[in-house]
């Protein structure tokens, strides 16, 4: 790996007699970590192929590494979201925002969706996630891995998140900025990071930085935290990012994180900060700052949606009609919403801000779609019931050939007439098939299906 002078002129005189360790650090092979999802699974001992490659972390709940030989992003698990893949330094983001159930949460920049998926899983179906990403590719990734996690209690919006000042202004108990940064702690994973790389935009990312934490200081209430965290060494995007941000606003105060012999404090005077070295830490390099703010001042003001439509009682019917014919003990509690045919519903009952303005990815769980006078029920629906939820299910295990055909789209043979049918494997559910006159038509949404 070929870093540039540049960068190694500046981290000689920061990392002093470290300098040769930390360099090393960059050559040292790459640590691999998953997450299981709480929602589908905890008992990992009693499943034999969690058991034979996972290896706990010590900080992380449901947090584990893998040896990378392993491949548990191919295994038909991935599909089924009983995990999510993540650096195991990612994960301590998360376990230091203290995220309890109930709480109303906003992770600003949540694209690919490590941070959301973990405070999904803590949240534990009870309050709201509110994640968003400005890049609208980005984010349209982010709302099918959050679909993965089947949860219910998920808005997925992209927008500029200063645009959220005034209606969510002290909405949120905790606000996650997982900031765009230089990326020096991802140039083992990523070589291209190494070719960006450049003074220029280590200043560029700093001032955006600076710019997310105003904004997360708005969203924020009264004694709620703001976990802000990077994933480069430089303390141009960390340390003094904090320093603006603790100097512009004088009633927030720095909390100490989560800190073991492997974790570093952040550089004086922000020593309750974390840093994560490779020669430290078995993953990749971050920084991550906890801090709360304390003032009285604007509460958040209601202000209601003109644009979000209910769905018809015409379309609602259909919809029951489906639930009746092919489900099992799932009661809708909440509105229904129409988007273009496409009906959603959001597992939170408290009034929503005004959302007017802001583009909605997905607005809790996509139920399904209304096509030609009938209810088609959607892959995300699939991954949100449990098999017992559904009158017909059909179970292979995970090394069955038919779990690889159904992944990649093929038909599959199977005796029966039951049409609208659950798909799981190892009893997690994988997605729709049709059975009708002993084949099971595929369901599986294209854009998702594996190559063979
Ligand atoms: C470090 S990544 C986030 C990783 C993510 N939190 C996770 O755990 O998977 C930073 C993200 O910030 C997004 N971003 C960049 N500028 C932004 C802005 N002004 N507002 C919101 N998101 C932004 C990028 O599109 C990118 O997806």
């Amino acid at each position: 790996m070929k870093l540039k002078e540049e960068f190694l002129k500046q981290y000689k005189i920061i990392m002093k007699d470290e300098f040769h360790a930390f360099l090393n650090g960059f050559s040292l092979p790459r640590s691999h970590g998953l997450r299981l999802n709480p929602l589908k699974c905890t008992q990992y001992e009693n499943n034999p192929y969690l058991k034979s490659i996972l290896r706990k972390h010590r900080l992380v709940d449901h947090g584990f590494y893998y040896q990378k030989s392993a491949q548990p992003g191919r295994h038909p698990y991935h599909f089924a979201g009983v995990y999510y893949i993540q650096d195991p330094s990612a994960m301590m983001v998360i376990e230091n925002a203290d995220i309890e159930e109930n709480d109303v949460v906003f992770d600003m920049c949540a694209a690919p969706g490590g941070k959301s998926t973990h405070i999904l899983g803590k949240l534990n179906q009870t309050g709201l996630l509110i994640s968003n990403d400005i890049n609208n590719k980005r984010a349209k990734i982010l709302s099918e891995n959050i679909e993965r996690m089947g949860t219910t209690n998920a808005l997925v919006i992209s927008t500029d998140p200063k645009l959220l000042n005034k209606d969510f202004y002290g909405y949120f108990d905790k606000v996650i900025v997982d900031a765009p940064c230089s990326g020096e702690g991802m140039f083992r994973k990523d070589e291209q990071t190494i070719v960006d790389w450049s003074l220029d935009k280590v200043k560029t990312c700093a001032t955006i930085q600076k710019s997310l934490l105003d904004t997360a200081y708005h969203l924020v209430k009264e004694n709620g935290l703001i976990i802000y965290s990077t994933c480069t060494f430089s303390s141009l995007e960390n340390e003094e990012v904090i320093k603006d941000f603790l100097t512009k606003h004088q009633d927030v105060t720095i909390l100490p994180t989560i800190k073991n012999n492997h974790i570093k404090d952040g550089f004086k005077p922000f020593e309750k900060c974390s840093r994560f070295y490779f020669h430290h830490f078995d993953g990749e390099g971050h920084f991550i700052a906890k801090m709360k703010k304390t003032a009285i001042d604007k509460q958040f003001k209601k202000t209601k949606s003109k644009s979000l439509k209910k769905a018809s009682q015409e379309k609602t019917s259909l919809l029951n009609k489906y639930l009746d014919t092919y489900l099992n003990h799932f009661t809708l509690k909440h509105d229904i919403y129409d988007f273009n045919n496409h009906l959603y519903t959001l597992h939170y009952n408290k009034p929503l801000p005004n959302l007017d303005d802001i583009k909605i990815i997905r607005y809790g769980l996509h139920l399904g779609e209304i096509k030609k006078n009938r209810f088609e029920p959607s892959h995300a629906l699939a991954l949100a019931l449990k098999p017992t939820q559904v009158k017909s299910v059909i179970n292979f295990q995970s090394d069955c050939d038919e779990v690889i055909k159904y992944l990649s789209g093929e038909t599959i043979y199977y005796p029966g007439n039951q049409r609208y049918t659950l798909l799981t494997v190892d009893n997690f559910s994988l997605g729709w098939v049709k059975q009708v006159n002993n084949v099971l038509k595929n369901y599986y949404p294209k854009g998702l299906r594996i190559k063979k």
